[in-house]
């Protein structure tokens, strides 16, 4: 799709759908994501995904203009942590680091400590000097965390969740299990602890293409927003791919057709703008993660 705008590079996540990941320059996680931002060399980058992916583009190129297609295609999880929340958090633990989930808003980031995605959250964790942890917002990557490392996490805010991937259960895995017998299940950090415990594997997206590819499994029920699919049947040929559950739709990520995004490139709008002072700390947060070496 840019191939007649050569001032542009489509980055895309891999729950969009089918037609804008084939359409993008690059297709990847949310770690993925943020680490191309920071590699591409167009004044323009178009990001496909949900709002926090686009903003994360535009805190780490401040001198390049990020377009986010559709602004209103907002991570539900990302949008009921204020700042507010995280400031009552650090003074309720002082001795507390403040890590956040890139699903966050710039806001958020800014008053954190470090970034973290699903690929990386164990590692940045561990490499901390404190102790205890706020972890931000997503409880069940936080129980995740939690029993990966001997530091005392505290979820916050404490009912946190993907509202897409809370509605998998362990018997929806009983009942994949059975329609396809001897297949891998795998599940992402955000389905909740019962389920990871019921699966084969847990992974992010990208963790999971890399363990779709090198499972001896040739049948694969995958726990994840649905898109994901679309991209493992793509980059692993020769193995089935069927969905946990039918109802593992994230619409936000829906809502970035190919139309709009089209429409984007050709008027270069809507830009994200993300005020100076937030930008600030929402990249150092950023920053800090990505000078990590990669999981
Ligand atoms: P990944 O970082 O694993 O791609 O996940 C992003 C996301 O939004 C999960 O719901
Ligand atoms: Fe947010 Fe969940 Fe959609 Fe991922 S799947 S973007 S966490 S609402």
């Amino acid at each position: 799709m840019t191939r007649n705008h050569p001032d542009v590079t489509l980055l895309a996540h891999n729950y969009v759908r089918p037609e804008v990941q084939d359409a993008a320059d690059f297709v990847g996680d949310s770690l993925e994501l943020a680490r191309l931002a920071t590699g591409t060399g167009t004044p323009f980058i178009v990001v496909a995904g949900v709002d926090f992916m686009a903003e994360t583009a535009a805190v780490l190129n401040p001198d390049r203009t990020v377009l986010h297609p559709e602004p209103c295609a907002s991570c539900a999880m990302a949008l009921r942590l204020r700042p507010e929340a995280v400031l009552a958090a650090r003074a309720e633990h002082p001795d507390a680091a403040v890590v956040a989930y890139v699903n966050t808003s710039a806001e958020v980031k800014a008053v954190s400590d470090i970034c973290c995605t699903s690929a990386n959250a164990v590692q940045v964790v561990n490499a901390l000097e404190e102790d205890e942890v706020i972890f931000l917002p997503d409880r069940n990557l936080a129980a995740h965390v939690a029993a990966r490392t001997t530091k005392t996490v505290f979820p916050v805010p404490a009912l946190g969740c993907c509202p897409v991937h809370q509605i998998l259960t362990p018997a929806d895995l009983a009942a994949a299990r059975r329609a396809y017998p001897g297949a891998e299940v795998m599940v992402h950090p955000e389905c909740t602890p019962a389920v990871q415990d019921a699966a084969d594997f847990t992974g992010s997206t990208s963790q999971m293409l890399r363990r779709a590819r090198e499972t001896p499994a040739g049948t694969v029920i995958v726990g994840t927003e649905i898109g994901m699919l679309h991209r493992l049947e793509r980059d692993v040929p020769g193995k089935r791919f069927f969905p946990a559950s039918p109802l593992l739709v994230c619409p936000d990520m829906k809502m970035m057709t190919l139309e709009v995004v089209e429409r984007a490139i050709e008027r270069r709008s809507p830009a994200v703008t993300v005020t100076a002072g937030v930008a600030g700390g929402a990249r150092a947060a950023l920053e800090r993660m990505l000078a990590l070496p990669g999981p």
